[in-house]
């Protein structure tokens, strides 16, 4: 949540941080600043709104040789100028631009900094008063940036600019994401290496209750007492072209389409020469030893947890509770004695499951984290971690790692239940390329969904999708889908729970899109849409081949049972894509939200 880039070094500093900015808009994008700093000081732009508002507003005619940049996802304070990043002390010798939340901001404003009025109403600013104020103690700014970092309670990444001192970032971070790039002559500092990719590879990891601090030739990472640590960098593998839309109008839509792909990169990273499942082995033994796992997670990988409890549970016979991170630690179940607790993630990144990660750490606990990006906060603090290998996701609404995951969770499944000796007749691999098949017939279908989008969403104010079994699990997420781009109000329901109050809100003309891919329940899940068409509701029914019947809105190729939510979920999103784009929806960047929620 919020993006920070910083660059030192001789290049055209705007263009890096406006560029770097450009690549980590989808963390947030209420409003956006950079601070650049030459012989004549420091140079501070800021907007409310997006990055290309910032971009007409940025003096290009000036050059600087270093800056820091942030683009906002509003926590403390509305979206606004005066609350956008950089914030400066009152000398304006310091600038600093912060990600995260500061918990103890109010006491350390009743503290330190009673005779200063403050510009803005963030967080933020308390912590370059902060520095300010202790600097005037030492005339030493390194000593005043650890004094202050100490005193900071809460999660933070932080890019400090001196403006006396033409040649140093001071960053620290704890919690929220950072990054130090390493160039020739030059250095950068990301929240996320997006953002810098086109600069350098190279990638120092900061880790918490450290500081770093970033010179045009050096980096030095240091503990908050002031100890040097050595720490070798990484390469990241992000291929540049990855995160670009090339002649997609929308991000959400290319990855949508990237999904067969996606299937068969999974099929190839998760397949030994012998066409047999390959998977690390301290991740099997992991699997095997636990009595119960515990699934964590928000939102979209929340709902991809639904469908791999049912593949644990079925096919390796292992009891599985999934729980949404942000409730876990409030609510903190009766734990079995050999737990194994799977946090599935994007990122790797939320906050709410890294806090519930540091929990479970605590306890003792082992952890493994599914995640597409395997450097993230979430996988390098679990003991184990599965890749998704599903390429950046870009676009805010959650596509191809939805299915990735599921993916990665079915061969999971499969490989523990192998571990276990557990009979069952259903080879993943083999399965998923057939899925891949079917995912390209429906994305190959476009107009289809864009005309029901039509048909059933131009206009309504809300909607239901209602599924039983697994075609539930799918329904929440189509409805989330359809709810974050196009806010249309939308509900996920278990199709025989609807009568049991949420039936009066059906009324004349409200859509409800039924799933049923699961002969089970077929004929239960057409009498629920009886039960509404009868109350005026604009039904659609999306079926399967060999369950299908006269007037179903769609049918879906036929793909193994456990797997339908693999392409039942594609419809869902292009229905949602359309949905947003007829009602002029900013489809990559839906109000409010932001991709990485770095903040609990
Ligand atoms: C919805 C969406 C979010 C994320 C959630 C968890 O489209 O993207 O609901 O799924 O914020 O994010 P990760 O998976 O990164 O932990």
């Amino acid at each position: 949540m919020c993006g920070i880039v910083g660059y030192i070094g001789n290049e055209n500093t705007k263009e890096v941080l406006l560029n770097g900015l450009e690549k980590l808009e989808y963390r947030g994008y209420d409003s956006a600043g950079i601070a650049t700093l030459n012989e004549n000081g420091v140079d501070v732009f800021k907007v409310k709104g997006r990055i290309a508002a910032l971009r007409e507003k940025v003096d290009s005619n000036t050059h600087a040789t270093m800056g820091i940049g942030h683009t906002r996802w509003a926590t403390h304070g509305a979206p606004s100028e005066e609350n956008a990043h950089p914030h400066q002390s009152i000398s304006k010798k310091f600038t600093i631009v912060h990600n995260g939340v500061i918990e103890n901001y109010v006491s350390l404003r009743n503290e330190y900094l009673t005779d200063i009025e403050l510009a803005s109403e963030t967080d933020t600013e308390v912590i370059v008063q902060l520095i300010e104020k202790l600097y005037h103690n030492s005339n030493d700014v390194a000593a005043a940036f650890r004094q202050t970092i100490a005193l900071l309670k809460g999660s933070y990444a932080i890019a400090l600019l001196d403006a006396d001192n033409p040649d140093t970032i001071f960053v620290a971070k704890n919690k929220s994401p950072l990054l130090v790039g390493l160039g020739e002559h030059f250095n950068v500092v990301a929240s996320d290496s997006m953002a810098t990719l086109k600069v350098t590879d190279q990638y120092l990891e900061i880790h918490d209750n450290e500081i770093v601090i970033v010179k045009r030739e050096n980096v030095e990472l240091q503990k908050l007492d002031g100890t040097v640590v050595k720490r070798d960098p990484f390469t990241a593998e992000i291929d540049a072209t990855d995160i670009e839309k090339g002649t997609y109008p929308h991000f959400m839509l290319k990855e949508i389409d990237e999904q067969p792909f996606v299937m068969r990169n999974i099929i190839q990273e998760y397949q030994d020469e012998n066409d047999e499942i390959k998977l690390d082995k301290k991740v099997r033994q992991a699997m095997v030893e636990a009595d119960r796992i515990y699934i964590i997670a928000a939102g979209t990988s929340y709902h991809a947890g639904l469908v791999g409890k049912e593949f644990i549970e079925k096919l390796a016979n292992v009891p599985v509770e999934v729980h949404i991170a942000s409730e876990f630690s409030y609510n903190m179940p009766l734990l079995s004695e050999k737990p194994l607790f799977v946090f599935i993630s994007q990122s790797g990144e939320t906050a709410d499951s890294r806090a519930v990660l540091v929990r479970i750490k605590e306890l003792g606990h082992p952890a493994l984290t599914i995640t597409n990006v395997p450097g993230s906060t979430l996988s390098r603090e679990a003991n184990h971690t599965l890749h998704l290998h599903a390429g950046p996701e870009i676009a805010v609404a959650s596509t191809k790692a939805y299915t990735a995951q599921i993916a990665v969770l079915a061969i999971l499944a499969v490989d523990t239940a192998k571990a276990k000796n557990v009979a069952f007749d259903f080879d993943p691999l083999q399965e998923l390329a057939i899925v891949a098949s079917a995912m390209e017939a429906l994305t190959d279908q476009k107009e289809v969904f864009e005309q029901l989008a039509k048909e059933y969403f131009s206009t309504t104010r809300n909607a239901f999708f209602i599924g039983r079994s697994t075609d539930y699990h799918v329904c929440m997420e189509a409805a989330l889908k359809l709810k974050e781009i196009s806010y249309i109000q939308a509900e996920g329901f278990a199709g025989g729970e609807l009568k049991h109050g949420t039936i009066a809100l059906i009324e004349d003309g409200t859509p409800v899109i039924a799933l049923a891919t699961q002969e089970n329940v077929n004929y239960s899940i057409r009498g629920n849409v009886q039960e509404v068409a009868a109350r005026g509701a604009n039904t659609g029914v999306i079926s399967i081949k060999g369950l299908e019947q006269e007037g179903d809105a769609f049918v879906l190729p036929q793909v193994h049972d456990l797997l339908t939510p693999l392409v039942s979920v594609v419809p869902m999103q292009l229905l949602a894509y359309y949905a947003a784009l007829h009602r002029d929806c900013d489809v990559d960047k839906p109000r409010n939200l932001a991709k990485s929620v770095t903040v609990e």
